[in-house]
């Protein structure tokens, strides 16, 4: 399983928020952290719970903390691969510079992939929201170091403000340096804004996507041109995007050719984890081997280089027969 659209600052538990905000002497509302799903009833609440909770993580070992932790409880359900979306200005705000960010990510990285076997990349990320200029120095800041854990830039926050086009410049920077680009887009607007922010921004995979459904010829251009859609389906059920899943469009999308790539999104705030979503899928796409596909599919959609891909299929080829895999001691 591969989790390929997770804010890094969204995967915390309350234990963790707690434990966090003790140390940095940061309070946080004890009725927010008791409340399923940390209590937030729309998108504009949702964003407003989320800027406060992860105002927790002050330090560079803070965020290490919480990567190894995400990374070890998802490779206990069976997780391989993550990327996390971090937006570089958050810490840099509390006095760490993104250098020290990456090398706290490469650590947990580093200690999980020893330990547990999972892999991760970063994407760096650029808050719709808070308008083009931080979204500039966003995308300098990512371009300006680089770690062989960064391969990505992704636009977050709320797609409702500001035209997409505002960010092209930003874009083009982390592009023209060999950051693959990922924006959420067609999630809280319509099927035509992933159209227009695939050629805006040049995109190579789209964050949620998920109204394209509503439109055929948005269909067909995902389709032919094999742009992977980062599907988080809790997260579109608790944010009240479709009823039930029943509801969602992930089939009709999958059988209109789209490929489709799973994400966590905001693991506690939307009660779930990549093994949920895996089998909230195969409930959904009513799929025989619906997992086994949206690996294969996630593993070539994903921004991390090809020996790291092998290593993946290998791993996962075992899931289903056996295979010659190359030497690799992390393969067990
Ligand atoms: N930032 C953190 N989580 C987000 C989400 N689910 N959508 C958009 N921006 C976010
Ligand atoms: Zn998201």
């Amino acid at each position: 399983m591969l989790d390929l659209h997770v804010h890094l600052r969204g995967t915390m538990l309350p234990l963790k928020i707690e434990k966090l905000a003790a140390r940095n002497g940061v309070r946080v509302p004890p009725d927010t952290l008791r409340a399923r799903g940390y209590g937030w009833s729309d998108f504009t609440c949702f964003l407003k719970a989320y800027d406060l909770l992860t105002s927790v993580i002050v330090t560079a070992r803070d965020l290490e903390e919480v990567a190894y932790d995400y990374l070890r409880s998802s490779a206990s359900t069976g997780a391989t691969y993550v990327e996390f979306m971090l937006s570089p200005p958050d810490l840099l705000r509390t006095g760490v510079p993104f250098e020290d960010q990456l090398s706290a990510i490469s650590a947990a990285r580093d200690q999980a992939l020893e330990l547990h076997g999972i892999d991760c990349r970063m994407i760096a990320t650029a808050v719709r929201h808070l308008g083009p200029a931080p979204a500039l120095n966003a995308a300098r800041i990512a371009v300006a170091r680089r770690n062989e854990i960064l391969v990505g830039f992704g636009l977050t926050g709320d797609e409702r403000k500001f035209a997409v086009s505002e960010f092209a410049e930003a874009f083009r920077i982390a592009r023209s340096e060999g950051l693959l680009a990922t924006a959420h887009a067609g999630e809280h607007l319509g099927a035509e804004t992933v159209v227009e922010a695939i050629d805006k921004l040049g995109l190579t995979r789209v964050g949620h996507g998920v109204r394209a459904a509503e439109s055929e010829a948005v269909l067909r251009q995902l389709a032919d041109n094999r742009i992977p859609l980062e599907v988080c389906l809790s997260s579109n059920l608790s944010l009240g995007l479709y009823k039930n899943l029943a509801d969602h469009p992930i089939r009709r999308l999958r059988e209109a050719g789209c490929r489709i790539v799973l994400g966590t999104d905001d693991p506690p705030f939307f009660e779930t984890g990549i093994a949920g979503e895996y089998s909230k899928a195969t409930e959904a796409l009513r799929l025989h081997e619906a997992g086994r596909a949206i690996t294969d599919d996630a593993i070539d959609a994903a921004f991390c280089d090809d020996a790291t891909k092998a290593r993946l299929r290998c791993v996962h080829a075992r899931d289903k027969s056996p295979y010659a895999c190359p030497d690799d001691p992390l393969i067990r």
